[in-house]
This record gives structure tokens, sequence and C-alpha cells, in this order.
């Protein structure tokens, strides 16, 4: 069975990159976005490297000025399946918007998803921070971030509902009798709340894994609430160690609240990783990367977390601007925090904008120094494992010839999979489903 004394891994794929001018990169491919066979051999190289699952980010609305990798991509289910049927053991994380879908649909994507990858399938819950979602969703306004949160609570309680549709022995396939199904093993949800109606049940079984795995993304208050109640992982972000280790305390001692045991909720920081034989050549990879990028490039993606506004009327060489509540209805733990360095460290616009894009994150450097870190937050309880984010187009090569075999010698990563499952992996206990367990718990009291 999984151990829970090691370090967990995933990698974001995330085709052309993360900013606007990585395409450009001579490495870069160009149109790794929507490239099957890109996608396939990064998640073959993640799988060598015994990393937990891959990652696919999403969003639900583009303009001129969003970064390519945002222009022209591949829907996170959709790629997922393909990934999953060339792969066995490395977990599967897409995300999908419980603002924008509905409970039965994804329910039932994910479920499909576990069984096509016997056991792999992640979903990353998101509440969708971007505006103009609406606008391609027949929908007259974007939810507030409050109501986003009670939406998304809502949500997890039917998709969770739905997946114990069927208890696991209730498909009896007897071809003798003629029997399907135990009809006492099928249950119907008939859930009616403040958003969602739905009657289920669901038409497909639970997978190996019992549900999929659900991770949660977003870091206000009411984010955390909603990971310390219904996620088994936490998808995060964080620049230093004390900000992770205030993260990851907050939000196990908010899941012991509910009644859960802190090692049933992983907590994994998203690290921005650029790894070189030497020091020297780190940060020649880095600058080579920064070099790409323009000002007028770097404003733009910088808009993009407060709402589309144009920050090319401001002046680029002053303090950065004062947004009053701009960006609280949209990436909202992302602007606070842009908007509380700027104010703390005197920081300019342009400053703010070039960090935005392109900041020097902590995980660059040779593999000793990598790996030392990453060892660090881990012991030090700033995170039980982490999500990479390679810093350049062969980051991830990079990441699992160089870092992984130290993390391994240091005996804090696996050098096989424990399991097949992603749960297995992550060493999240298999929920029971909900009706078995009642009646099991009606036999004993009996
Ligand atoms: C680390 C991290 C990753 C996220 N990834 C996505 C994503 O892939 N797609 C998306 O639509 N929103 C993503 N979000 C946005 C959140 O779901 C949420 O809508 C937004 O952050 C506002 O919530 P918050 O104030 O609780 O952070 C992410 C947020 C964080 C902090």
């Amino acid at each position: 069975m999984a151990n829970r004394k090691q370090l967990k891994l995933g990698v974001i794929i995330q085709g052309v990159g993360g900013n606007m001018s990585a395409w450009r990169h001579p490495d870069a491919i160009a149109d790794a976005s929507i490239n099957i066979d890109y996608y396939k051999q990064q998640a073959l190289t993640a799988e060598e490297g015994k990393f937990d699952l891959v990652f696919i980010a999403d969003g639900l609305y583009i303009t001129e000025k969003s970064i390519p990798h945002f222009l022209n991509r591949f829907e996170p289910i959709t790629i997922l399946s393909a990934i999953g049927a060339v792969t066995s053991k490395i977990g599967l994380v897409g995300t999908l918007s419980t603002s924008y879908s509905e409970p039965f649909t994804v329910a039932r994507q994910f479920a499909s998803i576990d069984h096509i990858s016997r056991g792999r399938s992640g979903w990353n819950v998101v509440t969708s921070p971007l505006e103009g979602s609406a606008s391609n969703f027949s929908k007259a306004e974007h939810p507030a971030h409050p109501e986003r949160y009670r939406i998304a609570e809502e949500y997890l309680e039917v998709a969770r509902g739905l997946w114990d549709s069927w208890e696991d022995d209730a498909f009896v396939r007897d071809k003798e009798s003629g029997q399907f199904f135990d009809p006492e093993k099928l249950h119907r949800l008939n859930h009616s709340g403040e958003f969602f109606s739905v009657q289920g049940p669901l038409n497909i079984a639970r997978s190996r894994q019992g549900q999929p795995v659900v991770f949660q993304a977003g870091s206000s208050d009411a984010g955390r609430n909603l990971a310390a109640k219904s996620a088994d992982a936490v998808f995060t972000g964080h620049e230093t160690l004390e900000l992770a280790q205030a993260f990851y305390a907050d939000v196990k001692a908010r899941a012991a609240a509910q009644g859960r045991s802190e090692d049933n909720i992983v907590i994994m920081p998203g690290i921005g990783v650029i790894v070189g034989e030497t020091e020297e050549e780190a940060e020649r990879k880095y600058q080579e990367m920064v070099s790409l990028i323009s000002i007028e490039n770097a404003i733009d993606y910088l808009g993009r977390f407060f709402e589309h506004h144009d920050f090319s009327q401001y002046p680029l060489d002053e303090p950065f601007p004062d947004l009053g509540d701009l960006g609280n209805n949209s990436f909202r733990s992302t602007t606070d925090k842009i908007k509380q360095a700027a104010l703390e460290q005197g920081l300019t616009l342009r400053q703010v904008a070039l960090n935005s894009v392109a900041s020097r994150s902590k995980f660059i450097g040779t593999p000793e120094k990598v790996a030392d870190l990453i060892q660090q937050w881990y012991e030090e309880k700033g995170a039980d494992g982490f999500i990479i984010h390679p810093g350049t187009p062969n980051g991830l090569q990079d990441f699992t010839r160089l870092v992984v075999p130290i993390l391994q010698e240091r005996g804090i990563f696996r050098t096989e999979y424990e399991d097949d499952t992603l749960r297995g992996n992550l060493g999240l206990t298999v929920p029971e489903n909900r009706y078995t367990k009642s009646r099991r718990l009606e036999h004993v009291s009996n």
C-alpha cells in the first residue's frame, strides 16, 4: 500500500507554455497545445519518472490578449482519455468548472475516465475566475465569488452522491439467471437543493478507486473551506516556505475540524522549476525564457488576472496603481497577493507585470539545490507534494533525469509505484459506498 512518508509529484502539461512567448523558444514545439504526440510523450516521461499524476489546467474564455496556449488547446477530459489509453500507472487530473457545467454530466465523465484508466482519474474543481465565461454559456452574468463557492459545494455533494449510485457489487451479470444487477444495490440520489435538482442514478458504476480523486484549486477563505470539507487534494501556490507552511497548517486544521484525517487531504503547491547541470546553466536557461518576453506581453498577461483590465493606460515606471476591488471577482487569492506584494515592496507596474509572467521561482538551480528545497518544503510541512510547472520546453525531461534520482536516493520519493490507482499512490483511502456503509453500520448496531 501507499507509503505516507513519501513525497507526491505531479506535472502540469501546458502545451506551448505558461506565458506569451514560451512558444518562441528554440526547443518549443509550436503546436504542442494541440499535439497529441506531445501530450503522450510528456505523460510517458512523467510515468517513467514515477510521478503520481499529470495535471491539465483549463479556462473557458479567451481574448486576443490571452497567452498562446490558452488560444488553442485541448479540452481536459478528452485529452486525458487519450493519455489514459497509453499509460498504466500515472494519475490523470483534469480541470472542470463547477460554475459552467452540470454535475450529472461531469460526474459521468470523470467516472468514465476512471474506468478507462482503471482507477486513475482526478478532477480539479475550479469555480472559474473569468467574468467573460458567462458570455460563452448563455448566462447574463458571472456569479459572484461567494456564490460560485456555494454552487461548488452543492455541486460536489451531488457529484459524490451520484458516484455512489451503484454499490460495488451491484452488477451481478448472471447469464444463467438473467439477472444483470441487484436492484437493492442501485440508489437514486433525489437531490433537490439551492442550485441543483438531480434525481439519479448515475449510469456508470464506481471504479476500483471508489470515486475519482477530487482536487480543489482556489486559496481564498471560501476555497480553503471547500477543500477542507470535500477535497482529497489541494492545488495551490506559494512564494515562500513560510506562506506554504501557514496554508498547509490552516487547511489541515480546517479538515480536522470537519472530522477528517489530516492524511486524507494532500496539499500540492505548484512550483516553477528550471534545472541546469550547474547554477550558471540554470540561470542561462531562465534568462533565455525571460528575454523572449516583451513588456507589452507582460502587461496583457497581468490584465487577465484583473478581469482583462487594460494596464497599458498607466505609466510603467511609477508605483503599481491602486485598483480598489478590481480582481475580487476573478482570481481573488492571486490578485490579493499581487496587490499586497506591490504595496509592501513598493513595486512599479513594470516590475509587477514582469514578475507575474516570469517570477524568479526559488526552484531554479542545480539538481541538488532543487532537490534540497523540495525536501525542505516537504519535511517542514509546507507541502505533501508538488505540481511541477516546467519552466522550459524540456523541463520535465530535465527534472526526471536530474532531480528525481536524487529524491529517490534520499528515500523520499518512490522508485516503483505502490499501486496502480491514483488514490492508492496518493495514499488516500478508498471511500466506502455510502449505502453499503450505512447497511454495514445498521448490521453492527442490530
Ligand atoms: C493554484 C491555482 C490553480 C488554479 N487553476 C485553475 C484552472 O486551471 N482553471 C480555472 O478556471 N481556474 C483555476 N483557478 C482559479 C480558481 O478556481 C478560482 O476561481 C480563483 O482562484 C478564485 O478563487 P480563490 O479566490 O479562492 O483563489 C486556480 C486557482 C489557483 C489558486
